[in-house]
């Protein structure tokens, strides 16, 4: 398995880890318990969750699957996301993220977090009350590095300028969506990113599985899979447009004795900002599998041809 830094900090990722937004819902404790043991299995090290997956759910189980093995995985944990009805039970004020803090380290059973992440920017928060507050938990130990989610390009600048300025931890990573299929990040975020020294944690590496080839053109969709339990994401995704580029990049990747799996994680790991590729992974063999992913490294070459054909699709 590969490493990278997650951004300028100096936290070794592997380059594929692992989504969770699956557990505590699609998936059971059993199956959540199956998919982290062959994470550790197979070298994998960073756990993406969030407080609000599967009803919190998410941190729950992982907590329990990784009981014994916690020095082996990173785990990654975010806040911001509504976890009740009132007022302050949402987004990053001081009030909201001391109280999700110890639910989610008690949730994950464990004395510290290695990345906690600012599910989405908060727009009634000032910054720098966000920014001070995470800075606290630093210091306390509980959180070891810090992050951001769904961030605009001038949000991270934002952050970043008030860290400096205050001399506060500053952000290590961002978390987009970013895939083949999803490029806005490249105008703005991601070279945003690059200036700054965050590293990209692609959220929907996979286009929810369709970057993966097993939806076929005409056919519905295989039972038990994501876009088999969700019609409108399917009608999104399951289009005779999608369908024409996905195939011209199936055909890439078998020319070059390659899978669609394989693709779609090279490309994104292609982009030097982009640090670990956090796909959901529902099964054991899929985690084998995105994990030998990571082993493919594209050519200029390669990437010219595929801009080629990815420009198709805009
Ligand atoms: N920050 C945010 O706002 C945000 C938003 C969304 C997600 N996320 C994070 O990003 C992670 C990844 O997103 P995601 O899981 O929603 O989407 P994704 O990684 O694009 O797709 C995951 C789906 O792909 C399928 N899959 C994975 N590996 C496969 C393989 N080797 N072969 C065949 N199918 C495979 C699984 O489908 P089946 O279910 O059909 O088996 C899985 O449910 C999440 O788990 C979460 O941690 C963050």
């Amino acid at each position: 398995m590969e490493y990278r830094r997650l951004g300028n900090s100096g936290l070794e990722v592997s380059v594929v880890g692992l989504g969770t937004n699956n557990f505590g819902g699609r998936m059971d404790y059993a199956q959540t318990e199956r998919v982290v043991k062959q994470v550790v299995e197979v070298g994998l090290n960073m756990i993406d969750t969030s407080n609000s997956y599967g009803s919190t759910k998410s941190e729950e189980y992982i907590g329990k699957a990784v009981k014994g093995m916690r020095d082996k995985v990173l785990l990654a944990t975010k806040v911001a996301s509504p976890m009740g009805q009132g007022p302050n039970q949402r987004g990053t004020s001081r009030k909201h993220i001391l109280e999700e803090v110890d639910k989610s380290l008690k949730r994950l059973d464990t004395d510290y977090l290695d990345l906690y992440q600012v599910h989405f920017p908060d727009q009634c928060t000032p910054i720098e009350e966000t920014l001070r507050t995470l800075d606290d938990l630093v210091r306390q130990g509980k959180v070891r590095y810090i992050g951001c989610s769904n961030f605009a390009g001038w949000q991270i600048a934002q952050a970043m300028e008030t860290a400096k300025a205050l001399h506060l931890e500053p952000f290590v990573s961002d978390q987009p969506e970013y895939s083949m299929l999803r490029r806005e990040v490249e105008k703005e975020v991601a070279p945003c990113c690059g200036a700054y020294g965050l590293g990209i944690l692609p959220f929907f590496p996979l286009a929810s599985g369709f970057l993966t080839g097993k939806y076929k053109r005409g056919q519905a969709a295989p039972e038990g899979t994501r876009l088999a339990g969700n019609s409108r994401q399917a009608s999104s995704l399951l289009t005779n447009a999608n369908f024409d580029v996905l195939e011209g990049l199936e055909n890439f990747a078998a020319e070059r004795g390659h899978s669609m799996v394989d693709l779609a994680f090279a490309w994104l790991l292609a982009n030097p900002v982009v640090s670990s590729v956090i796909a959901g992974a529902t099964k054991p063999e899929q985690v084998t599998e995105n994990a030998k992913a990571g082993d493919w490294h594209l050519t200029s070459a390669d990437m010219k041809a595929l801009d080629g054909l990815l420009a198709k699709w805009k």
